[in-house]
């Protein structure tokens, strides 16, 4: 079933907007344009994963030799990090990086005419590419 859960004029990019759906807690999130949607419910220790903050990875290039070339900001390795014990998760895999087992429930989205909505149904993804939402 599908819920309207805000308005797109309620989301500021990259910070999670929570709220609660049927007695369970949602967090939504605008990254480029999209939204992207998880239970606010850490896999590690059930922590409130939607009121942590989601920031670019740091990525480390390596040479030839295995030798670090340098560190750089990635963009396309957007992370939400836990506010209990600060475990990171993609938000597009939605694997944890330090730990795959570790992987966070995310829902289907939808925005029509500036109204966002999700389905509770869970959203599977592969693991080699961004979850799908339409939108
Ligand atoms: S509960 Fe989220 S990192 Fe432990």
């Amino acid at each position: 079933m599908e819920y309207h859960v805000c308005n797109l004029s309620d989301l500021e990019e990259r910070k999670p907007y929570v709220v609660e759906i049927d007695g369970q807690e949602i967090g939504v999130i605008l990254v480029k344009g999209e939204v992207l949607a998880f239970k606010n419910h850490c896999p590690h220790a059930g922590g409130p994963l939607c009121l942590g903050e989601v920031y670019p990875g740091i990525k480390v290039e390596l040479g030839e030799d295995q030798r670090m070339i340098r560190e750089y900001v990635s963009e396309d390795d957007l992370r939400i990090v836990c506010p209990w014990h600060g475990l990171e998760f993609n938000i597009y895999t939605r694997e944890c990086v330090a730990n795959k087992r570790f992987k966070i429930e995310g829902y289907e989205t939808e925005i029509k005419e500036g109204k966002v909505f999700v389905n509770l149904k869970q959203q599977e993804v592969r693991k080699d590419e961004p979850a799908k939402h339409s939108g």
